[in-house]
Order: C-alpha cells, then sequence, then structure tokens
C-alpha cells in the first residue's frame, strides 16, 4: 500500500455510496436491546421497496445515546429515532419517502448532540466498524501516512507539544512517556494497548474499541513508530466480545491492506499487533498486572520503578497506553499539535469521553472539551435526572474516584480541579445520583467492588478492604458507634498510605469524599448514645489520592 493507494480506496468509498443512507446503531448497547433484528428488517424493506440504487442501510458505531436506543439514523436528512423495534423498520424506511411512522422521534440537534465536541468519537454513528474502506473514507490511516513522514522523535515532540495526557486514570503527559520509550537503547521495544476498563459503569473504551477499531491501531502504529517498537499487544477483558471480534477483524484487514506487517507505507517500519484477553480482573487493568498478565503470569502488580517504559513486557521497554489515549493519535497527527492543545485548559488538553450513566435522563456516551464544567455535562447534556428529582451528586472516577456534591457542579473538568475537590477524572465513568441515594451505601458499594477485585498480594489493601466493607455495613446497619467511624476513617488513611498499587491507595477515596461532604448522613447511622460524642482529632479526613 502507498499513498496513492489509500486516496484510491477512500475515493472509491465515497463514489460508491448512496444518496441516502439508514444508519443503524450496532453496538453493544443497541445490540442488547435488538439493534441486529432492526437491521436485518431495515435492509429487508429496503430491498423491498425496490430502493437500492438510492438507499444503503448500514451498521454503524454508537452515536452516544444509548438510552434510547437502538438507535437508527437517517442521512443526510439528520433524522433520528429511538427505542426501535423490528416491527418499525418499515415505518422508517417508509417515511423517507413522505410515509408514516410511529417510530419515536430523537431531536439531532438537543444540546446531548449539539454541545460535544467529538475528536475521538468524530465518526461512530457515521461509519461502518466493520469494514476498512469505511474509515478510510473519512481520512483513516492519513495520520499514519502523515507520521511516517517525520522522524521518530519529530513524532514524540509533536505528541508532548499536544498537551495530551494518559485517558486511563492518572493523566500521566503522554508525550513525556513516549520520550522515555523512545530514548531506550534499541532493541525489542513493545507497545501496549490498555483495553481492560474494569471500572463499574464506565463504557467509554468498550466503545472507542467497538466503533473505531482501526482507530486505535492507527494510533498504536503511529506510537510504534515513534518510539521503535515492532509488535503491539491490545488487552481486552473477555467480557467484551464485541470488541474483540471487531478488532481481530480490523487487524486481519490492516495487514492485509499493508497497514500493518512489514514495509508500512512502503517503509522499512514494520508493526504487528496480537489480542490477549484478559478474564475480567479488574486488577489486571494496573500495567505492571496487566504486562504480567499477557505473558501468562498471574495478573497481580509490583512495585515501580521500574517502570514499564523502561523494563516491561518480558523485561524490555514497553509503551503503554490508554483505549481513548491511542484513539486521540491519529487526529493529533492529521490536524497537528497546535490544533489540540488548542482545545481544553491550560493544564488538562483536548477533549474526554464519559460514560453518563445512574438516574440521569440522556444516559450514554459524551465527549467534551477539558474545562467543561459538571453541570453542562449532567444538566445540559445529561438532561438533569430521569424523573425530574434534584441531583445530589456525581461520582467521577469509579472506585478510585469521589463524590462530587450538586453544590460543586460548577467545577470544569480537568484534572486539577476534580483532585482539588477529592475526586479524579478518572478513566471517564461518571454515576449521577439522586436524593433517594445514600452516601454510605454508595461508598460500601465500591469498597465491595475493591474488596473482591483486591488481589491479595499486600496486606493493607487485601485486609483493609475487607475491614472497611465490614465497619461500612455495620454503619448502613445502624449498629456502628463513634468509635467505629474514627476507626473507618483512621483505616482508610492506612490503606491509602500503604497499600502497593492504585487499587489499595484509591480504594478508600468513596470513603473519604463521602464524609468529606455527606458528614452528617455518616452521624445519623451512629447508634443514638454515641452521636454526641465528638470524632477522635486526628481522624478528619481532607485529602484523597
Ligand atoms: C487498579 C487499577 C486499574 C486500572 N485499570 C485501567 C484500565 O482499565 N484501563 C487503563 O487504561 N488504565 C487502567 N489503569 C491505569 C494503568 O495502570 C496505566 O496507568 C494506564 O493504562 C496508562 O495509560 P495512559 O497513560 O494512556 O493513561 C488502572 C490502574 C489501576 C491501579
Ligand atoms: S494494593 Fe491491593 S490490588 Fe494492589 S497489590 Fe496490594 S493487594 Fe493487590
Ligand atoms: S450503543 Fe447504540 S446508541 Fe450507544
Amino acid at each position: 500500500m502507498d499513498h496513492d493507494e489509500l486516496l484510491r480506496i477512500a475515493d472509491a468509498e465515497r463514489a460508491k455510496a448512496k444518496p441516502n443512507e439508514i444508519r443503524c446503531c450496532t453496538s453493544s448497547g443497541c445490540r442488547a436491546s435488538g439493534s441486529a433484528d432492526v437491521l436485518k428488517q431495515l435492509k429487508a424493506s429496503v430491498a423491498a421497496n425496490g430502493l437500492n440504487d438510492t438507499l444503503t442501510a448500514v451498521g454503524v458505531g454508537c452515536p452516544g445515546l444509548c438510552s434510547a436506543g437502538p438507535v437508527v439514523m437517517s442521512h443526510p436528512d439528520g433524522g433520528m429515532f429511538g427505542k426501535v423495534t423490528a416491527e418499525q423498520a418499515k415505518g422508517i424506511v417508509a417515511a423517507l419517502s413522505g410515509g408514516a411512522t410511529d417510530a419515536q422521534r430523537i431531536d439531532p440537534n438537543q444540546p446531548f448532540f449539539r454541545k460535544q465536541f467529538r475528536v475521538v468519537r468524530a465518526t461512530a454513528g457515521q461509519i461502518d466498524p466493520e469494514r476498512i474502506e469505511s474509515y478510510i473514507a473519512v481520512g483513516g490511516y492519513e495520520g499514519l501516512y502523515q507520521a511516517l513522514q517525520k522522524r521518530p522523535d519529530e513524532i514524540v515532540t509533536d505528541v508532548t507539544a499536544s498537551g495530551l495526557r494518559g485517558r486511563g486514570g492518572a493523566g500521566y503527559p503522554t508525550g513525556l512517556k513516549w520520550a522515555t520509550v523512545e530514548k531506550m537503547p534499541p532493541g525489542q521495544k513493545y507497545v501496549i494497548c490498555n483495553g481492560d476498563e474494569g471500572d463499574p459503569g464506565a463504557f467509554m473504551d468498550r466503545s472507542v474499541m467497538e466503533d473505531a477499531p482501526h482507530q486505535v491501531l492507527e494510533g498504536m502504529a503511529i506510537a510504534a513508530y515513534a518510539v521503535g517498537a515492532n509488535q503491539g499487544f491490545i488487552y481486552v477483558r473477555a467480557e467484551y466480545p464485541l470488541a474483540i471480534e471487531r478488532l481481530q477483524a480490523a487487524i486481519t484487514q490492516a495487514t492485509k491492506a499493508g497497514l500493518l506487517g512489514a514495509n508500512i507505507f512502503q517503509t522499512p517500519f514494520e508493526f504487528k499487533v496480537e489480542i490477549r484477553i484478559g478474564a475480567g480482573a479488574f486488577v489486571c487493568g494496573e500495567e505492571t498486572a496487566l504486562i504480567a498478565s499477557v505473558q501468562g503470569l498471574r495478573g497481580t502488580p509490583r512495585p515501580r520503578p521500574p517502570y514499564p517504559a523502561e523494563s516491561g513486557l518480558w523485561d524490555r521497554p514497553t509503551l503503554i497506553n490508554n483505549v481513548e489515549t491511542f484513539a486521540t493519535i491519529p487526529a493529533i497527527s492529521r490536524n497537528g499539535a497546535a490544533w489540540f492543545a488548542a482545545i481544553g485548559t491550560d493544564r488538562s488538553k483536548g477533549t474526554k469521553i464519559f460514560s453518563l450513566t445512574g438516574k440521569v435522563k440522556n444516559a450514554g456516551l459524551v465527549e467534551v472539551p477539558m474545562g467543561t464544567t459538571l453541570r453542562a455535562v449532567v444538566e445540559e447534556l445529561g438532561g438533569g435526572t430521569a424523573d425530574g428529582k434534584a441531583v445530589k451528586a456525581v461520582q467521577t472516577g469509579g472506585p478510585s474516584g469521589g463524590c462530587i456534591p450538586a453544590s460543586l457542579l460548577d467545577t470544569p473538568i480537568d484534572y486539577e480541579s476534580l483532585g482539588k475537590i477529592g475526586s479524579i477524572m478518572g478513566s471517564g465513568g461518571m454515576i449521577v445520583m439522586d436524593d433517594t441515594d445514600r452516601m454510605p451505601e454508595v461508598a460500601r458499594f465500591f469498597m465491595e467492588f475493591c474488596a473482591d477485585e483486591s488481589c491479595g498480594k499486600c496486606v493493607p489493601c487485601r485486609v483493609g478492604t475487607v475491614q472497611l466493607h465490614g465497619l461500612l455495613t455495620k454503619l448502613v446497619e445502624r449498629k456502628a458507634t463513634r468509635h467505629d467511624l474514627d476507626t473507618l476513617v483512621e483505616l482508610c488513611q492506612l490503606v491509602r498510605d500503604t497499600s502497593l498499587c492504585g487499587l489499595g491507595q484509591s480504594a478508600p477515596n468513596p470513603v473519604l469524599s463521602t464524609i468529606r461532604y455527606f458528614a452528617a448522613e455518616y452521624e445519623a447511622l451512629l447508634q443514638p448514645e454515641e452521636f454526641a460524642r465528638p470524632p477522635r482529632a486526628s481522624v478528619i479526613p481532607l485529602s484523597v489520592v
């Protein structure tokens, strides 16, 4: 494959397109509510009405409004339908020629769509994730071609200048990580894409892998060229079968097209990608545990340093980035570092995808520029709560994150601002709660998750999370004393400060943040005679990691 051929494929695909398209979301959320049957019926109706010359029915990736699934869209007129049944398919096809349909219409101009700024999910809902030509027709693999025209160190400089920070949770500067791997002596190096995504309520990475598998591969290939790697692995949990299927198909297609493998774009650059399937342990998302798992070892974290960038997979320098991080790279390569750096805030550049769930009206995937307020996401895009109740809190960052009270909803979403108020950006889970949610119960839920998922390697986490869960249970069951509440806080601090990896270090976050903002709910659960005693001075919780 050379550049001319890439352009030829793009032209041919665009020329082939019919004047009208009916697009049916075939991603996991809509599949679960029957979109495969809807698509089948749409195709049958197009054929039955003799419209094959002017109209195609195609499967596309998730347009975002998953709570309205199965979602069907008509292009180019911008029509949108939600909760579509297979029986309604015929009517939707008829509606395109002025007929009637009883399918529920969705307003494509509502804030949920209008207020998003889509960089990573730019093509979701528009292209067929199962065909490489569909991706190439919208500029796919152009970013890789552009990157291969530069020296590897120039790409690292670009990524550094873009200000991109890792989307897997910690927000580590991506350019700095790439520079570390690039500067390691030549020899075998690896690239790993972290698609483990174990946070309850999070499905951003799943959607990127399902909807834009070639974009992930393109980002990985650019990274591999920049750091000098020739082998990549994508680590995906077994619970994501559609993501695995589409990634595997994308690897096969890209290899056949010469966009993976040897002599990519007729250069000496060679890059192969394989998938590794995880068994669903949350801790296997931690980079050193993930690396152990890829090597076929038990997935437990090890102390760092050495960091994977210096000594990772099979002790070789390894670049490990999150799915969304890699999927951002092609756009930076195509549009330039300055373009990306102009989006977002001073220290948090670009956009971030959130999976907006919980008591929110519009549940699904939103991508917004960094710096957008929580209120805008929850109230404008999300439409507030489904039944009009007041929003009580928003939980960001999953089990490692914190609960933010409604009074702080004007906080801009960026790494520093969320940290200051006791939460974290995390990988993008955002759970909306209303006044029927009890914060000690929320904290208990996350602690149970952490205790279950603790790998057991270090005592503070293995024993501490179980003890913390026990204390929270005692509280929720109104059997706790003031002494128990004090012990809860002390133990949180101990587990946070002495655990080996991020799982244990951050497990106390939901507890500490809910005590910080909803202390009265904890106090109200204490046994009556304990209520009047003041807390021990040593245990005022102030910060989270
Ligand atoms: C318990 C635990 C689970 C994690 N799970 C994930 C995950 O599912 N996906 C991910 O990208 N990063 C996860 N991370 C962070 C990774 O260790 C690593 O920092 C990340 O993959 C680096 O990519 P980035 O720089 O692009 O963010 C997890 C960390 C911890 C401590
Ligand atoms: S903190 Fe928890 S998950 Fe991490 S190594 Fe220790 S026991 Fe395992
Ligand atoms: S999965 Fe179909 S709209 Fe999200």
